[in-house]
């Protein structure tokens, strides 16, 4: 949010989109979208405590619990779910058409998400929407001041979405039970939703909690702030807060017409609130142009939370449109979420070799001993967000130069295919070969595909995380087999002499 999305649109999609039947859309939207049908009522705020005696829907959701023959006397304590979320994505009529592919792809029933639009959307997109994907017209927002230099007044009606939202959800929920996080992002966020919930479910919903991250970019965060969840990379605030937060949102946007984006003002006003940013490292703003893999080649162990910017960076995968690139990420994520990503260092001593794996992603093989430290700094594979002679070249994590002499790269291999069952996962990789380096130069030329089986990863709530090891499993020259498993208690990440 802090850095509008200019929806430089996906080619392959568009067409798609155009193709799909527009029909069933025109069905569904008339009675979705009548905008700005509830009046604020100031007088009445939501309690900060949720009141049992005094919320109606809540009253009513767990009287279903109770003859559902659930453990109602406490729901509040009982286990958070993705019934539990509820998504406030800003959206606009022009943006909406492409995102739809995107957002089908990781929201996921039970979590539900309401799209905030600049206005009736035009026809002109497929349909129907799933179930758990709602959209509403922001109310009004003209008459807050709006007055940075550089950005967009739609700010304010993004920022808005937080209330605007409650006060929809105030007006009743259907089946859903109350919810216990509101999770503010755009459009073209996508989100690895059991990581989402065990992220969440690490914190006491009914305390004041305002997760997310900053800018990878530190230009980016000098411009904006440091101190703020960035919007593209999702902001997760805790129900008790976002009723809070929705309360107090307009007049704090009378204090803050300056600033440049809709999560600036979100912060101010949870500032005011007495609230700071809990930092969570899973959620990703991408303020990067380019080739992102040096970063998801290197994530933290951190559970992977969400992406943003995909239709503005290089397809996740090489030699595949945007669209395909992120189905096939989903693929993996989907198989094992909580590894998606996770980095994981071996190596073979009789061969000298060094190999990296980005689980469900990408691995790294290369000569000689490369220390981890080495392995885990970001290959700086890609440009920063902003363009220009004046531009910073300074991230948040530390980075490694990437050679731009493909022939001293590592050999590269990207995710072709991914089988699990009964616990386990299978996943294969095969060579992305450098294509401006002479045959004989190449680093292990003969090396084509990577095999890796790993068993699922199990995140434990209240449990540390500690970076798995691997074994690299004799094979013929033209392939190697990895096998991540847990490391013995005192094992060191290290080629063995
Ligand atoms: C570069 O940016 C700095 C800080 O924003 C500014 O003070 C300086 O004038 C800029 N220099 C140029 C050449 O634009
Ligand atoms: C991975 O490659 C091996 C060897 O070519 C093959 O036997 C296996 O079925 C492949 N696994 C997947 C998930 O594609």
């Amino acid at each position: 949010m802090a850095t509008p999305s200019h929806g430089l649109p996906f080619a392959p999609l568009r067409a798609l989109l155009i193709a799909l039947p527009l029909l069933s859309l025109l069905l569904l939207l008339p009675h979705h979208l009548l905008p700005s049908r509830h009046t604020p009522s100031p007088s009445t705020p939501p309690p900060l405590t949720p009141s049992l005696a005094v919320h109606a829907p809540l009253r009513a959701a767990i009287h279903r619990a109770a003859k559902a023959g659930g453990p109602s006397s406490s729901p509040a304590t009982k286990k958070t779910t993705l019934s539990h979320v509820v998504f406030g994505v800003a959206s606009s009529r022009r943006t909406l058409p492409l995102r739809l592919p995107l957002l089908r792809l990781w929201l996921r029933p039970p979590a539900r998400a309401f799209l905030f639009l600049d206005g009736p959307p035009s026809a002109a997109h497929p349909s129907p929407l799933p179930p758990n994907l709602h959209l509403r017209v922001s109310r009004d927002a003209s008459r807050f001041p709006y007055s940075h230099p550089r950005g967009l007044p739609s700010a304010v009606r993004v920022a808005r979405i937080a209330s605007d939202l409650l006060l929809d959800l105030k007006q009743g929920q259907g089946n859903s039970p109350p919810p216990r996080w509101l999770v503010l992002a755009d459009d073209d966020t996508a989100f690895v939703l059991p990581n989402l919930l065990h992220t969440l479910a690490k914190y006491d919903w009914r305390e004041p909690w305002y997760l997310g991250a900053r800018s990878e970019s530190a230009a980016q965060n000098t411009w904006h702030g440091f101190a703020m969840a960035y919007g593209g990379g999702g902001v997760a605030v805790s129900w008790p807060l976002a009723a809070r937060l929705a309360r107090v949102l307009d007049s704090c946007l009378l204090r803050y017409p300056h600033l440049y984006g809709s999560d600036a003002r979100i912060y101010a006003c949870l500032a005011e609130l007495g609230v700071e940013l809990t930092h969570e490292p899973g959620f990703h703003q991408i303020d990067l142009h380019g080739d992102i893999s040096g970063l998801l080649r290197a994530h933290p162990l951190a559970p992977l939370v969400s992406l943003h910017h995909l239709d503005h960076v290089y397809p996740l995968y090489p030699g595949m449109d945007r669209a395909k690139a992120v189905e096939h990420f989903f693929r993996a994520a989907n198989a094992d979420p909580a590894r998606i990503l996770q980095q994981t260092v071996c190596y073979d001593q009789s061969r000298s070799l060094t190999a990296s794996v980005a689980w469900g992603y990408s691995v790294q093989v290369f000569r000689g001993n490369v220390l981890l430290p080495d392995l885990l700094a970001v290959q700086k594979t890609f440009v920063p967000w902003k363009r220009g002679r004046n531009v910073t070249d300074v991230f948040m994590f530390n980075t490694k130069h990437y050679p731009r002499d493909e022939c001293k790269r590592a050999a590269l291999f990207f995710l072709k295919s991914i089988s699990s069952g009964e616990g386990k996962t299978e996943s294969n990789y095969s060579r992305q070969l450098p294509r401006k380096c002479l045959p004989r130069l190449i680093p292990l030329r003969n090396l084509h595909q990577i095999k890796v089986t790993s068993d699922l990863l199990h995140l434990v709530p209240g449990k540390a995380l500690r970076r798995h090891c691997c074994d690299i499993i004799p094979s013929p020259e033209i392939t190697m087999d990895i096998n991540i498993r847990k490391c013995k208690d005192n094992e060191l990440i290290v080629m063995h002499s």
